[in-house]
C-alpha cells in the first residue's frame, strides 16, 4: 500500500499478484471505512471493496493493482492531479460529483442513518434540534447533516472529523450525540467496538419511500456506490463496467458479498 499522506503509514499491501509486467491500477481510498476498507489486527488490507478490487482489476481484467491511502475530503482533486487512476472508497455516485468525476455503474446500495448513545433519547429526525453531530469531513454524511440543519432551522451542531473512527470516538465520549454516517459501517460499529453502549435511531425515512426493502432504522437519503475515474478514461471505465457485470453474473460478487454483509 502506498500513502499519499500520513495516515497511511504503516499500513500493508494486499490484493497485489507479484510478477507479470502487467500495468498497476492504483486505487485511492479512505482507510479505515469498515467492512469496506480497512486493516486486519495482522495489518492486513481487506473489506468489500478491496476484494471486488482485486476480482475486477486483477482477476478479471489482469491488471496488477495497488491501494493508496488518501483523505477523503480530498480525493476528487486528488484523482484529478494524478495521485493514482481510480478511486474505490465506498463513494456514493452523486450530481455533484459526477462533474467532476465518471462513475462506474453501481455496485452498492447504502443509506445515511443516524447513531445515538445507548441512553439517548432522541428517538427520531425531530429530536435532533439542538444536537451536537458528528460526520466525515467530505462526505454525503456531512451533507445529509447539513440538510438537517437546514431542516431544523440552523439548530444542529455539526462536527467534521477527518476519518469515521474519530466521529465514533466523539460519540462514546460524549463530545457529539449522534453520528450520520452509511448504515453498514455505523452498523459494523453499533455491533462492534459500541455494542451495549449505541444504537441506530429507528423509524421510517428515505429507504422505504423509494420503495427499497428498508433496514430496520431510519434512513435519511438512498445512496449508490461507484468506482470514480477521471473524465478522459472512458476505455478503463468500459472495461470495469464488463468486469462488474461479469463477476455479478459469475457469482463472485454474492460470495464477496456475503462474506462481509452475512445475515
Ligand atoms: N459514501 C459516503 C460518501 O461517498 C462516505 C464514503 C467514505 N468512504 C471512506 N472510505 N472513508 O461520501
Amino acid at each position: 500500500l502506498k500513502s499519499a499522506g500520513a495516515a497511511g503509514a504503516g499500513l500493508a499491501l494486499t490484493g497485489c499478484l507479484g510478477g507479470g509486467d502487467s500495468e498497476t491500477i492504483t486505487i485511492g481510498s479512505d482507510i479505515p471505512y469498515r467492512p469496506f476498507e480497512y486493516e486486519t489486527t495482522d495489518g492486513e488490507l481487506t473489506g468489500f471493496d478491496v476484494d471486488i478490487a482485486q476480482a475486477v482489476f486483477t482477476d478479471q481484467l489482469g491488471y496488477e493493482h495497488e491501494f493508496v491511502q488518501t483523505s477523503f475530503d480530498t480525493i476528487i482533486p486528488s484523482l484529478n492531479n494524478g495521485n493514482f487512476r481510480v478511486i474505490m472508497s465506498a463513494m456514493t455516485i452523486n450530481d455533484e460529483r459526477d462533474e467532476e468525476v465518471d462513475f462506474s455503474d453501481p455496485y452498492f446500495t447504502a443509506y445515511q442513518t443516524i447513531v445515538v448513545r445507548e441512553d439517548s433519547n432522541i428517538t427520531s429526525q425531530e429530536d435532533m434540534a439542538g444536537v451536537r453531530v458528528g460526520v466525515q469531513k467530505g462526505t454525503t454524511g456531512a451533507a445529509a447533516a447539513q440538510s438537517l440543519q437546514e431542516e431544523l432551522g440552523g439548530d444542529l451542531e455539526i462536527n467534521e472529523y477527518d476519518q469515521i473512527p474519530d466521529a465514533f470516538s466523539a460519540l462514546l465520549n460524549n463530545q457529539v450525540d449522534a453520528v450520520i454516517n452509511d448504515n453498514t459501517v455505523s452498523a459494523e460499529f453499533v455491533n462492534g467496538e459500541g455494542e451495549g453502549q449505541v444504537r441506530f435511531v429507528e423509524g421510517e425515512g428515505a429507504a422505504s419511500e423509494a420503495g427499497q426493502e428498508a433496514p430496520p432504522y431510519l434512513t435519511l437519503t438512498v445512496e449508490n456506490y461507484g468506482i470514480a475515474f477521471r473524465e478522459d478514461d472512458d476505455e478503463l471505465l468500459e472495461e470495469v463496467n464488463g468486469a462488474l457485470a461479469t463477476i455479478k453474473d459469475n457469482g463472485t460478487y454474492d460470495e464477496i458479498y456475503s462474506e462481509y454483509f452475512a445475515g
